[in-house]
């Protein structure tokens, strides 16, 4: 952690006596706890189960998670090691589709392991902390560019793009962090989201801990809130945002949007560029996980649906270009964002 930093006291991510550390985020609010992994199936399940999640904090994890898999496979067989971690890395790729950073970690560390003469611990362990170091750099980045943007202004985010879902800080809660501490933002408005409640359970949480005033609303409030004037911005965060300049990310975010897009009002898109993708030419092309039909019919433990009917549970949305005022990212910002200005960032 930076210690320019001024917002450090949330770490989804941890690694600690040789181990990895997740804050298990199914049990916030409520519970504060941290679940200690040494194998690399527990970490991939772990992203799998939402234990932790957020593109960039899957991305960070994964990171470690390659740490762990390589220090199993070179005790069993230092002979053997590089082909038997391949089974592994196709395994954590698995965990997640949608966010991209899962497979923008595996890239970075294969080559390492490629090239790698001997034991691999220390070249992997010390890219990996480069990596989560790295993330929370990008994010005071993006924070501050984000912020520039900004005049004076109440907004509304979705899910949770915050410390939690990062290596730190947040990309969308970096921005309205930044915002904040530049005296621009007067109120957060953050949707409850469901079917995981990240908006109630989780962005209302960082912010209430920063001392940063937010009001938690349904998402079916959202529309009426910008009728309202309420808001200027929508500020959110991304999964995976592809070459022509298409958002993905939580399920509502294209809602959001869309309502922003019929009241005047503006969406920013957060993220740092390890999230785009420029071999996706367009959103059509990013698939879209779809978890289990209970998440809809179960409310924690309670069963609030009648049985016996269907449910349908796509759990990311994309958003297109054309609905996307600004893309923030580290490298800085992409206003209406096209191909070729997509290309232009990322050259
Ligand atoms: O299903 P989740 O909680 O992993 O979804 C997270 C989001 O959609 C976030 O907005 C996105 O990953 C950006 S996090 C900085």
């Amino acid at each position: 952690m930076t210690s320019s930093n001024p917002y450090n006291s949330i770490q989804p991510v941890q690694w600690k006596n040789d181990n990895l550390f997740l804050l298990d985020q199914r049990l916030l609010p409520k519970i504060e706890t941290y679940n200690e992994y040494s194998d690399l199936k527990s970490i991939a399940n772990a992203i799998t189960d939402m234990v932790v999640r957020g593109a960039p904090a899957i991305g960070v994890t994964a990171a470690y998670g390659i740490v762990i898999a390589a220090r199993t496979r070179f005790t069993e067989s230092a002979e053997n090691w590089k082909s038997l971690i391949q089974q592994d890395l196709d395994f954590l790729a698995n965990a997640r589709p949608t966010a991209i950073n899962l497979a923008w970690a595996i890239a970075k560390m294969r080559p390492l392991i490629d090239a790698q003469q001997g034991n691999p611990y220390d070249t992997l362990l010390n890219t990996a902390k480069t990596i989560h170091q790295n993330d929370i750099e990008n994010n005071v980045k993006i924070g501050n560019y984000g912020a520039s943007l900004l005049g004076h202004c109440s907004v509304l985010t979705h899910c949770n793009a915050g410390a939690l879902a990062t290596g730190g800080y947040g990309t969308a809660l970096g921005v309205i962090r930044s915002g904040f501490a530049e005296g621009k933002i007067e109120h957060v408005y953050a949707d409850e989201t469901r079917p995981w409640f990240q908006g109630a359970r989780l962005t209302a949480w960082e912010l209430k801990k920063d001392n940063i005033p937010v009001t938690l609303i349904t998402e079916g409030a959202a529309g009426w809130l910008m009728k309202q004037g309420k808001i200027e911005w929508v500020i959110v965060g991304s999964d995976r945002i592809v070459a022509n300049g298409d958002v993905a990310n939580k399920i509502g975010t294209y809602n959001a949007a869309v309502l922003a897009k019929h009241h005047g009002l503006k969406v920013m898109v957060a993220a740092p560029t390890s999230t785009i993708d420029m071999d996706t030419l367009s959103g059509n092309d990013i698939p879209i996980e779809e978890r289990s039909k209970n998440e809809v019919f179960v409310v924690e433990g309670n069963q609030i649906a009648t049985e016996g009917i269907n449910a349908w549970n796509p759990v990311f949305d994309v958003t297109p270009a054309s609905l996307v005022d600004a893309i923030v990212t580290e490298k800085g910002i992409v206003e209406n964002p096209t191909l070729e200005k997509m290309q232009k960032l990322m050259e």
